[in-house]
């Protein structure tokens, strides 16, 4: 099936940078919109959004391409999903084309897992709100507070204590039980077939950006273990990559302009009953760089709220490079007397925990006064102390911070600041290596090196820019001034594909390698020549191919030892020159 159509009627009606700008935080800069890449870690912005030309383009990572592009690469979905997805938001209908389970190709596994969680979800939900067998978990969240309310917003559920609780009501929904043992929901045994894997435990939906459920963590009811269990990754869930509760928590995590980090489920959905909106949940394992980067995308700063038990405070301190690489400010709070979030708020109430909140210290005190709390005395203690700090001043590539705290190290610790100077840059020597903006300069100039496409370049953007002026062109051998392969591919498929059906953009379809999709988007999304200037620019380039015409012509005729041919031509090059001096 050929959605092109649809696909120009969504462009239309959407605007790629109120797409792109729920998720990536974007400011006007010239004729576009930057920010920091989603897809990469970068402290500068070189991710480029063109309103008019409703592309993208990362100038760090070389990631780009239009709203469908974006909506695929951030959710992790296949380009029917993304359609789907873009064409509800935005009241366009599709039309309608087989579902059923038997017709699916297998490039629609991942859209018919994310069918599976959902009907599975709605399972685990039913069976917690309404039926008898739900019994226990209903008692469970009571027991621990959790509101009717919090138990819907969640999709919160009860999985039966029983092996073919899930399996059955599968069975029925004529859902292949292979596709759910890919969801990670049931588990396959040589001699019986599938089984549940989640059995007597309640259970918390995992869900992406976009509202779909990806995986699943479920807790038993009593003191045995594991406590928790979580969907194993499959191809829509990767441990440490999603945050739980982001999706409910984006929007205003952007306005408070800070997020709050807990560790568990219960902490979160504890904090989000009284009221705290802007708090998401590791699940367990360590900050991963992935969370603190789409964390980034919505806060300027972050308070990381563990547990006060040791294992909590390592996390926190784990936690501590990751900030300082994403350039996100970050403080740690440490709850007294042994609490977590959890049974803090149940305990003291919104009030006191909004108190708290402001006793946090920034991450930086927090690991000094934990390295300090850990010193050994005298002076192989001091210069343990010194090698363990160092790696993270090194970190720091923002000359201000460097100094501001190796300032704050050498306060709390009474290290001379021109001892830790000295080791810093012997350090630095021994580790030489460029910074992520160097190599975002580096590839900038490769892309767009004048030198080495400069003209090439100029003439792909004239066109890309101004297709009306295509016609120019088509009869001239303008081949003879680009010398970049890429950019003649490009450019045939401009001169084959104009007048174009929908937007430009489109025919980056008919470009079959990355390199060329990339020089077309940097076309694209590079500032065009001014208006009055082009009919100039049209001409020189005609020039341009008169000239190259006539030089080769001469070469050939040299070659041919035809004098008479080579006069003519010279004469017809000086007229040339004569009038491009006139013009
Ligand atoms: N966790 C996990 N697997 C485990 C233990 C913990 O995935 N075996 C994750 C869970 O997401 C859990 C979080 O780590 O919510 C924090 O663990 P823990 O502090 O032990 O649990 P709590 O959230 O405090 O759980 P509860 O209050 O229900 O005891
Ligand atoms: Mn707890």
């Amino acid at each position: 099936m050929d959605f092109s159509d649809k696909k120009e009627e969504i462009r239309r009606a959407a605007d790629i940078v109120q797409v792109i700008g729920q998720y990536v935080q974007l400011k006007k800069q010239g004729q576009n919109y930057i920010g920091l890449c989603p897809f990469h870690s970068e402290k500068t912005p070189s991710f480029t959004v063109s309103q008019e030309k409703q592309i993208y383009h990362c100038f760090g990572c070389g990631r780009g391409g239009d709203i469908f592009n974006f909506w695929m690469e951030y959710h992790n979905l296949t380009f029917p999903q993304a359609l789907k997805d873009l064409a509800r938001q935005y009241n366009v209908s599709l039309p309608e084309y087989n579902n059923s389970p038997g017709n699916r190709k297998k490039s629609d596994l991942i859209e018919f897992l994310f069918e599976i969680n959902e009907l599975a979800g709605r399972y685990f939900h039913d069976v917690l709100i309404k039926r008898p067998v739900g019994k226990p978990g209903r008692d469970y969240f009571s027991e621990r507070k959790l509101s009717q309310d919090t138990i819907s917003k969640f999709r919160l559920g009860y999985a039966v204590n029983s092996w073919d609780g899930l399996v059955t009501f599968l069975e029925r929904k004529d859902i292949p039980l292979d596709k759910a043992a890919k969801a990670g929901l049931i588990v396959s045994n040589t001699t019986n077939g599938y089984y549940d894997r989640f059995r007597g435990r309640i259970i918390f939906p995992i869900f992406n950006l976009n509202h779909q459920i990806i995986g699943f963590g479920g807790r038993v009811l009593d003191n045995s273990l594991p406590k928790y269990l979580n969907s194993p990754d499959t191809p829509l869930y990767h441990k440490g990559r999603y945050l739980y509760g982001l999706d409910s928590a984006y929007k205003d995590v952007r306005t408070k302009g800070f997020s709050i980090i807990v560790e568990g489920y219960m902490d979160l959905l504890a904090l989000r009953q009284h009221g705290v909106t802007n708090v998401v949940a590791t699940l367990g394992t360590a900050l991963t760089s992935d969370q603190v980067r789409r964390l980034k995308s919505y806060a300027k700063k972050v308070i990381v709220l563990f547990d006060s038990d040791d294992a909590g405070k390592q996390a926190a301190l784990k936690s501590f490079p990751l900030f300082l690489n994403e350039d996100l400010s970050a403080k740690v709070l440490v709850l007294p007397g042994g609490e977590d979030p959890d049974s803090f708020i149940n305990k003291y109430g919104i009030t006191k925990f909004d108190e708290l909140l402001g006793n946090s210290i920034p991450i930086f005190d927090f690991y000094l006064d934990q390295a300090l709390a850990n010193e050994e005395p005298g002076v192989d203690g001091r210069i343990r102390l010194i090698k363990d700090v160092l790696p993270i001043f090194m970190e720091l590539e923002d000359r201000t911070a460097k100094f501001l705290y190796i300032h704050l190290f050498s306060e709390k610790t009474g290290i001379d600041e021109g001892e830790i100077w000295e080791e810093l840059r012997l350090d630095e020597r021994k580790l030489k290596k460029g910074s992520g903006l160097n190599e975002f300069k580096d590839r900038l100039v490769s892309v767009l090196d004048t030198k080495k496409y400069g003209s090439d370049l100029q003439f792909l953007k004239l066109l890309a820019h101004y297709p009306e002026k295509i016609d120019n062109f088509r009869d001239q051998q303008w081949e003879l001034i680009v010398s970049d392969k890429n950019i003649v591919k490009i450019i045939k498929v401009l001169m084959e594909k104009f007048p174009f059906k929908g937007s430009l953009y489109e025919v980056e379809e008919f470009l079959d390698d990355p390199i060329t999709r990339e020089q077309l988007r940097v076309a694209l999304i590079s500032n065009p020549y001014d208006k009055d200037i082009v009919d100039q620019a049209v001409g020189e380039f005609l020039n341009k191919i008169s000239k190259m015409r006539i030089s080769q012509s001469i070469s050939r005729a040299r070659a041919e030892g035809n004098i008479e041919a080579i006069n003519h031509l010279i004469k017809e090059k000086q007229g040339l020159d004569l009038r491009n001096k006139r013009n």
